[in-house]
């Protein structure tokens, strides 16, 4: 379904005044890999190591420097406008912070149908067919119709994570990219979290781009995982491989901070 092939990308080297220029950050090197339908796939690195730069390049909100971007076989470099659109309907993703990803002036029912306003010519849904969507989405996500005239801070960071996960669901989406999803949340609401994610995923036949520097969520969550290390990829494979038999010394070290983890607990299982 999606495709990354020898991406790189290079921040910075603009002109600054008469002599300088910005200094470069190579934020990816190279990065190539797949999503397939359906599965969870996970990518893991530590801060600054490229996750949410390749989170923006697949969503061309920015343009990669080397490399191309397949989605269903299209280089997303060359969509039409209306491709775009397309694209970024059928690709959504949920932040990290559902504090600040949420805008506190707006309902809940403003919040969660906005997406479905933004792409209605596509949705062609009214404005009564998409309130009735908005409560259904709340449902789905273990809240209700009494909700959608409330407003964000009226909610624990949880309830809010689950409103930014019917909020990306809105406009009805092949592929979530989930950029550390639970990693504001407490312990006990990641798991209630990340089971609701399992579900949603089991009942709607959705493919996860799962970013997290935390490995035990993502022994919980993925198929697959790649790790990124400086931007550059170091190893890919099967999650219970990886977990069993790491090939990469940066594997290696990631696994022995790890907390014990329990994977027969995950219902992605
Ligand atoms: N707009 C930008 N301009 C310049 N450099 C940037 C920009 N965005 C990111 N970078 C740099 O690119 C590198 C990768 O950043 P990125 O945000 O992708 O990391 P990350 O893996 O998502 O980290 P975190 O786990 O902290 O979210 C970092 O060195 C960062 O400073
Ligand atoms: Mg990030």
């Amino acid at each position: 379904m999606l495709k990354v092939e020898g991406v790189s990308k290079v921040y910075g080297g603009e002109r600054r005044g008469f002599f300088g220029r910005a200094p470069e950050v190579a934020a990816l090197r190279d990065v190539s890999l797949a999503l397939r339908r359906g599965e969870s796939f996970g990518l893991v690195g530590e801060s600054g190591s490229g996750k949410t730069t390749l989170t923006r390049c697949l969503l061309r909100l920015e343009e990669v420097s080397a490399g191309r971007i397949l989605f269903e076989g299209e280089d997303i470099a060359r969509l039409s406008p209306a491709g775009l659109r397309a694209l970024r309907a059928r690709v959504q993703i949920v932040f990290q912070d559902p504090y600040a990803s949420l805008n506190p002036r707006l309902s809940i029912a403003e919040i969660v149908t906005e997406p479905m306003e933004i792409h209605r010519a596509r949705l062609g849904l009214d404005a009564r067919a998409r309130r009735d969507r908005a409560a259904e989405l709340l449902e789905r996500v273990g809240l209700g119709p009494q909700h959608l005239g409330r407003f964000p801070h009226e909610f624990s960071g949880g309830q809010r994570q689950r409103i930014g996960i019917a909020r990306a669901l809105a406009t009805a989406p092949d592929l979530l990219i989930l950029d550390e999803p639970t990693s504001a949340l407490d312990v006990s609401v990641q798991a209630q979290v990340l089971n609701l994610l399992h579900d949603l995923q089991q009942q709607m036949g959705l493919t996860y781009f799962f970013i997290s520097h935390d490995l035990g969520v993502i022994r919980y969550v993925c198929d697959r995982v790649a790790l990124i290390y400086r931007g550059q990829l170091v190893e890919e494979g099967e999650a219970e491989a990886l977990f069993r038999a790491p090939r990469s010394d940066y594997a290696r070290s990631l696994l022995a901070a790890m907390p014990d983890p329990d994977p027969d607990l995950s219902p992605f299982r």
